[in-house]
């Protein structure tokens, strides 16, 4: 399957796969917020992992675990990410966040509950018959996520507004490997992970692609559409914060967004033809409008 008709089928089966296991929960304010905030979004992470199992002969009753699981743990700290303490925004994906459609409160623990999900979700039986593989996907989400991880990333952001010097092309490379990267080398390494097979290839191509990713996202943050992106553009810098786009200015970030998405793509030569959706996907990530 092509990429875009995969990113669509990735997207549509993880969303009929969060209501089932939501389906199961009480219907209280938090659960709702739960499945407001993780519903949407272009689902990138879920697909990494759906045809990274796919190249690896994983099928998708097994692969669909871990794909709900990086998606619930993104939207997580996107819910966070946008509360009045952290950046403060009051749309998320074309729609009120949930700090502003519900509370903070219901904000907070909708990401707690969230993050729990997702390693709820990689835990489950059914993801894997073996316990070892999921401990080993739990395991690596929790260091992917966590203060040497995603978290790590988003206090470096934090740090770095209020500090009184702009970061460095080799801080931000740091702080971004944490922020964006982590989550999404961890999504491209679960196929591998779940057959049991060498991650070091779809490694090496995620961090590549994470941090294509995040210079897209800055560049996007200076010329992209808010009403297209269904999020607020302008803010870094509002903020004065240092970014890709700001070291290198746009044509730079642009030329290191495009060199990156080419070592992103030889890094699959082991794979051959086989790769070539994840290939596909390395360039969306740069042509992307949101
Ligand atoms: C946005 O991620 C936040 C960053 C990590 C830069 P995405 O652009 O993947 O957001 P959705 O999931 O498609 O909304
Ligand atoms: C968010 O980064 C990254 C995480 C939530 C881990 P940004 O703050 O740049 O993302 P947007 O621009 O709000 O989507
Ligand atoms: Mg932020
Ligand atoms: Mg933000
Ligand atoms: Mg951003």
């Amino acid at each position: 399957m092509r990429f875009e008709a995969g990113l669509t089928a990735a997207a549509e089966a993880v969303s009929a796969h969060l209501a089932q296991v939501l389906g199961d929960f009480p219907a209280v304010p938090v659960v709702g917020a739960m499945g407001y905030a993780a519903g949407g979004g272009k689902r990138l992470r879920a697909y990494l992992v759906l045809e990274g199992a796919r190249l690896h002969g994983v099928p998708q009753t097994r692969a669909i675990w871990p794909a709900t699981a990086i998606e619930a743990i993104h939207a997580y700290s996107l819910v966070h990410d946008d509360l009045p303490c952290m950046d403060d925004d009051d749309l998320r994906r074309g729609q009120p966040t949930v700090h502003r459609k519900w509370d903070e409160a219901t904000a907070v623990l909708a990401g707690d509950a969230l993050q729990t999900l997702g390693f709820e979700m990689v835990s489950h039986p059914d993801c894997h018959p073996d316990g070892g593989i999921r401990a080993g996907l739990a395991l690596s989400l929790a260091r992917a996520a966590g203060a040497q991880g995603m978290v790590l990333g988003q206090a470096l952001d934090m740090a770095a507004e209020a500090a009184e010097a702009p970061l460095d092309l080799a801080a931000i490379t740091d702080l971004q490997a944490g922020k964006t990267g982590a989550l999404i080398r961890w999504s491209a390494e679960a196929g591998p992970r779940l057959a049991d097979a060498d991650i070091a290839p779809m490694s090496a191509y995620a961090q590549a692609l994470g941090l294509a990713f995040q210079i897209a996202d800055d560049i996007l943050d200076v010329e992209g559409d808010a009403a297209q992106m269904g999020k607020a553009v302008g803010k870094d810098a509002d903020r004065g914060k240092a970014t890709f786009v700001s070291l290198l200015g746009l044509d730079g970030a642009k030329r290191r967004a495009e060199t990156l998405v080419q070592q992103a793509c030889d890094s699959l030569s082991v794979y051959g033809d086989g790769a070539e959706s994840l290939r596909e996907a390395a360039r969306f990530v740069i042509a992307r409008r949101n």
